[in-house]
C-alpha cells in the first residue's frame, strides 16, 4: 500500500502526463524505438530485471519540469526488450526518508517478491543533504510498497552516498554503493546481508586516493562475467586526457577478481564503456537466457542539459538500446540485443561496394530511424559516413582512429569524440530521429550520441578519400 502522500504525488504526476501529452508527442525528435519519459526529465535506468518472464526497466524521472529535482521512479515493462509498455508509476518522493528524491537503485527477486533498493535523498532547510538506502516491494510487479530505510550512512563518507546495486552470491546478499569519502575521493563501498534488512559494512573495495580518480563515484554495478568480476562505475571529476574523459562525467569499468572471503578486489585499469557524447549510469542484469544485459542513460549530468531542443516540447533525455555484454580478451564488448532484429523492415542490400576517392549515396539507404550494417570493411585512407548533414563517423585506416563528429546543438560548432581502434571490420549503426549508436567490430567500441538534424534531411552519404570496400545492408526500423 502507498501512503496518502505518495498517492497524491502520483496523481499530480499522472495529471502532468495527461496535460502535456499532445505537445510532447508533437516533437519530431521524439524517438521511435528508445525509452523516453512521457513528460519531463528522464535520467538513469534503475531496477533493470527479468522477472517472471518480463523485463522491467525503471527510470529516474522528474515529471514536473525538464530539469533535475525530487525524482520519481517511472516504469516500463517488456516481453522482448523491443516493445515496451509504460507502467504505473513505481515510486514517488513522499516520505521523510526520500522526500527530495527516490534516487537510483536496483531490483532483485526475493522469494518471488520483486524487491527494489534505492537511495532516499533528503535535504534540510539549509540544503544539507542526508542519504538513506531504502527498500520497496511488489508482489505483482506493478504496485510497490515502501519498506523504509535499510541502511544509514556509515562513518567515513559524505552524504554523497547512493545508488545501491544488490546481488546474491552463495546465498548471501551483497550491495555496492557509490560514494565520496570524507577526504573527497570517489569510492565503491561493499555491504553484506543475510536478510536484506541488516547490512554489514565491508568497506570500500575500489576508489581513488588523494583525488587521483575523481571526487565521487556514482552508479556502481558489480557482476560476474566469464569468470571475472566486472565493476562498472561513473566517476565524477576526471580530467580530459587526450581522447579520454571528454564528457563532463565518465562511465566505465574495471575487470578483476573479487575475493569474497577477504573482501579484496584486485583489478586492472579503468576503461570507458562508450566513446560518444551521451552515455551514463548504465545498469546491467542477467536474464533467463543467462545473458548479461546493459541499458544506459543516453545523457550525461550537467552536460548541455538546458540546451536540448526537446525542452521546447516539455521532455528531455532517453535510454540507449539494450545491449548484451561479452568479455573478449579482458575487454567488455557491447552488442545490440538480438531481439532488435524484430524492428527491421524493408531490407536493402549492396554487396561488394567499392569506393575509389568518391562520395556516394545509395538509393533507399537513407531515413530517420534506420539500421546500417557494413561488413567485410577493408581499405586505405579515410572512410566517412555523413549522417543527415549533422554528424559524421570517420575511420582513419592509417592512424587507426575512429571519430564521431557532430554539429553541437548548443552553438552549431563541430565537436568530436575519438578512440583508437587498430582495425575496422564491421560497423553497425542504429539511427533514430535524434540519436545515433555506432557499434564497431561487433561492439568492441561504441559511440552513443544525441543528434538533432533537420527533420527533413534523411541523407546518409558515404565517402572514401582513397579506396574502401564493404558489403552494405540497411533496414528501416519501426
Ligand atoms: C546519476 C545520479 C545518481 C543519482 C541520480 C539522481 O545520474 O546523479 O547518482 O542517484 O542520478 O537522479
Amino acid at each position: 500500500m502507498k501512503s496518502a502522500r505518495e498517492q497524491q504525488l502520483i496523481q499530480l504526476a499522472e495529471a502532468e502526463i495527461e496535460k502535456n501529452q499532445a505537445i510532447v508527442n508533437a516533437d519530431p525528435y521524439r524517438l521511435r524505438y528508445h525509452l523516453m519519459p512521457p513528460v519531463g526529465l528522464m535520467n538513469d535506468p534503475n531496477g533493470f530485471i527479468h522477472w517472471r518472464g518480463t523485463y522491467h526497466v525503471f527510470y529516474q524521472w522528474m515529471p514536473f519540469k525538464t530539469g533535475h529535482g525530487a525524482k520519481f521512479w517511472g516504469h516500463y515493462s517488456s516481453a522482448d526488450l523491443v516493445h515496451w509498455r509504460h507502467e504505473k508509476i513505481a515510486l514517488a518522493p513522499s516520505e521523510w526518508f526520500d522526500k527530495d528524491g527516490c534516487y537510483s537503485g536496483s531490483a532483485i527477486d526475493h522469494n518471488g517478491t520483486l524487491t527494489l533498493f534505492y537511495t532516499g535523498n533528503v535535504k534540510d532547510e539549509k540544503g544539507e543533504r542526508s542519504t538513506y538506502q531504502c527498500m520497496a516491494v511488489s508482489e505483482n510487479g506493478t504496485d510497490f510498497t515502501k519498506k523504509g530505510v535499510v541502511l544509514e550512512l556509515p562513518s567515513g563518507y559524505t552524504a554523497h552516498f547512493r545508488d545501491p546495486k544488490v546481488w546474491k552470491k552463495d546465498d548471501v546478499w551483497y550491495m555496492i554503493v557509490g560514494a565520496q569519502s570524507e577526504n573527497l575521493d570517489g569510492k565503491a563501498v561493499l555491504f553484506r546481508s543475510k536478510d536484506l534488512t541488516n547490512w554489514e559494512h565491508l568497506g570500500a573495495i575500489a576508489g581513488g586516493h588523494d583525488g587521483d580518480f575523481g571526487y565521487m563515484w556514482e552508479c556502481p554495478d558489480l557482476f560476474e562475467l566469464d569468470g571475472k568480476d566486472v565493476l562498472i562505475v561513473c566517476p565524477q571529476g576526471l580530467k580530459p586526457n587526450g581522447m579520454l574523459y571528454n564528457n563532463v562525467y565518465q562511465s566505465g569499468y574495471f575487470v578483476g577478481e573479487l575475493d569474497y572471503n577477504n573482501i579484496q578486489y584486485v583489478h586492472g585499469d579503468f576503461t570507458e564503456l562508450d566513446r560518444g557524447f551521451e552515455f551514463y549510469a548504465p545498469q546491467t542484469t542477467v536474464d533467463a537466457k543467462g545473458r548479461r544485459l546493459l541499458i544506459a542513460w543516453m545523457g550525461v549530468p550537467d552536460q548541455y542539459e538546458d540546451k536540448h531542443p526537446t525542452i521546447a516540447y516539455k521532455w528531455i533525455h532517453a535510454l540507449t538500446i539494450p545491449r548484451e555484454l561479452e568479455l573478449v580478451n579482458g575487454k567488455l564488448h557491447q552488442r545490440p540485443v538480438e531481439e532488435l532484429k524484430k524492428l527491421r523492415r524493408e531490407e536493402v542490400v549492396y554487396p561488394n561496394v567499392a569506393l575509389m576517392s568518391e562520395t556516394k549515396q545509395f538509393s533507399n539507404v537513407s531515413g530517420q530511424s534506420v539500421e546500417l550494417l557494413l561488413e567485410r570493411i577493408d581499405g586505405r585512407g579515410i572512410l566517412t559516413i555523413h549522417i543527415r548533414d549533422n554528424a559524421k563517423f570517420l575511420y582513419d585506416y592509417e592512424n587507426g582512429i575512429a571519430t564521431l563528429e557532430r554539429k553541437s546543438f548548443v552553438d552549431g560548432q563541430v565537436e568530436k569524440r575519438q578512440c583508437q581502434l587498430n582495425e575496422l571490420r564491421t560497423l553497425r549503426m542504429f539511427l533514430d530521429t535524434s540519436s545515433v549508436e555506432i557499434f564497431l567490430n561487433d561492439g568492441e567500441e561504441v559511440f552513443t550520441a544525441r543528434i538533432f538534424p533537420d527533420s527533413n534531411n534523411e541523407q546518409i552519404i558515404f565517402q572514401a578519400n582513397d579506396r574502401i570496400s564493404f558489403d552494405l545492408k540497411k533496414w528501416k526500423l519501426c
